[in-house]
């Protein structure tokens, strides 16, 4: 627990270097339970989603091993049990137990997952794909319970297009019986990742990043070594901050064809982009386009930026609309916005945005991960100090955020609940 503050206004210049997925990891470390053997992940970024899927692991009796940026994995020693609740509604990504103990016993009692509150956020589609498979299903007092005799591979069409849906039943039917072939699954680089690692163990996936997934069940899965893919939503939050600081900044360690839409959304508001093998320059302009941005599943524009790209737009020059196709109401950071100036109206599943606002420091809230971000990104370029109530909520999924930010010339500290920690200046952010 504890604060941001940020003093606005600073020049911000140089290089980013970019963790590991976080979407990718928080699947690849129950993935990594399936296998008869250890499996090392390199690459891990250290945020909160990765030690709170560390601890329920250890809870349930796995091997660990947690060193800087990677992790070993023996899931040998794992004992199945109920994980009601506690650690588990603390993440979103918890629900890929189902998945993977699934696969792996037979059978899983584990809770609801929690994660952002970004409203409605249904598990319909899982739980379709798991009886599709064989399994019986039953909510007993939110602790799903999952059973199957034998898991049988299927062919099982997605209503809606789903990350969580797409891996979730990629983990179950890695160990089933047979062939099951995913119709209408999620694109997105983080399923690619999850099947390398899954190939990897000796598991039979084709198709994965189109939207018609084959995945041939096998009996074993052995251990092995994987390298987490970089990060994009950091990547592309480093590249929106950039832009709304108009600072020259380099992300160093992506994969820029991830990053296509966000890039391209970029250059549309007039931002100079360029790409190299594994690195991305952001140049700020004094005056930027007004844009319409939609979100989509990927390769369209994430979601996930939906929140920093609206604080970039009130920078520009005119009014721009953001639609989130993805979550309708994923705009709890417009009234933390507003607070510091921003002029911004949310009708339906849209955001109206004014340009041309003077933000100013405040006391905000990061209400979620995200809504968290674009609170920094405002911070950084508004006339004075801004606080930033919540900031567990953005060490969940951002490595390192006080030191990087500090790496380009930022004026950040955090300060924790207690008032003789107070610490200021060097501090990082513990992730
Ligand atoms: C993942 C990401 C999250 C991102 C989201 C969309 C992880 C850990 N999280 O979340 O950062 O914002 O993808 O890119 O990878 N839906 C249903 N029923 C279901 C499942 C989903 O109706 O059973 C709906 C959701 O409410 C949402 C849409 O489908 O409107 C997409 O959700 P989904 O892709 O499943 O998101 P998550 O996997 O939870």
């Amino acid at each position: 627990m504890g604060k941001l503050f940020i003093e606005g206004g600073k020049p911000l210049a140089g290089k980013i270097e970019i963790s590991g997925a976080k979407n990718s990891a928080v699947a690849l470390i129950p993935a990594a339970l399936l296998a008869d053997g250890p499996v090392v992940i390199e690459n891990l970024p250290r945020i909160q989603d990765v030690e709170i899927y560390t601890d329920i692991l250890r809870e349930m009796g796995a091997d660990l091993l947690l060193e800087d940026d990677w992790i070993e994995i023996d899931g040998r020693s794992l004992r199945p049990m109920t994980m009601p609740n506690g650690r588990v509604k603390k993440l979103r990504a918890s629900y890929y137990l189902w998945g993977a103990l699934l696969g792996k016993y037979g059978e899983v009692s584990v809770g609801l997952p929690g994660g952002c509150d970004l409203g409605p956020r249904p598990v319909d589609l899982h739980i379709k794909g798991f009886q599709a498979l064989g399994a019986r299903v039953e909510n007993k007092n939110g602790v799903m319970s999952m059973k199957a005799e034998r898991l049988r591979g299927a062919r099982i069409y997605l209503d809606l297009v789903s990350v969580g849906a797409t891996i979730n039943i990629m983990l179950a039917a890695a160990r089933a019986e047979g062939v099951t072939v995913i119709e209408n699954a999620a694109r997105e680089p983080e399923i690619v990742d999850v099947a390398t690692l899954l190939n990897n163990m000796g598991a039979n996936i084709k198709g994965a990043g189109t939207d018609v997934i084959r995945i041939e069940g096998t009996d074993h899965l052995r251990g092995c070594r994987h390298t987490i893919i970089p990060d994009r939503i950091e990547a592309g939050s480093y590249m929106i901050l950039a832009a709304a600081a108009r600072a020259d900044v380099t992300i160093e360690n992506v994969i820029p064809k991830h990053l296509e839409s966000v890039s391209a959304k970029l250059r549309e508001i007039g931002v100079v982009v360029s790409e190299e093998d594994d690195s991305i320059r952001v140049i700020g302009q004094d005056h930027y386009r007004p844009v319409d941005v939609k979100t989509a599943p990927y390769p369209g524009f994430p979601t996930d930026l939906q929140q920093p790209m609206t604080t970039l737009l009130t920078q520009v020059d005119g009014p721009s609309i953001i639609t989130d196709n993805i979550y309708g109401s994923r705009f709890r950071h417009v009234d933390e916005l507003r607070r510091m100036g921003a002029v911004i109206k949310v009708e339906g599943r849209s955001a109206v945005i004014e340009g041309g606002s003077r933000l100013f420091g405040t006391r905000v809230v990061a209400s979620d991960l995200r809504a968290g971000i674009a609170l920094v990104i405002a911070g950084l370029i508004s006339h004075g100090v801004t606080e930033i109530d919540g900031v567990h909520h953005i060490e969940r999924g951002y490595a390192n955020l006080v030191g990087k930010l500090q790496s380009l010339g930022a004026t950040v500290w955090k300060e924790s609940m207690e008032p003789e920690n107070i610490m200021r200046g060097e501090l990082t952010d513990g992730t």
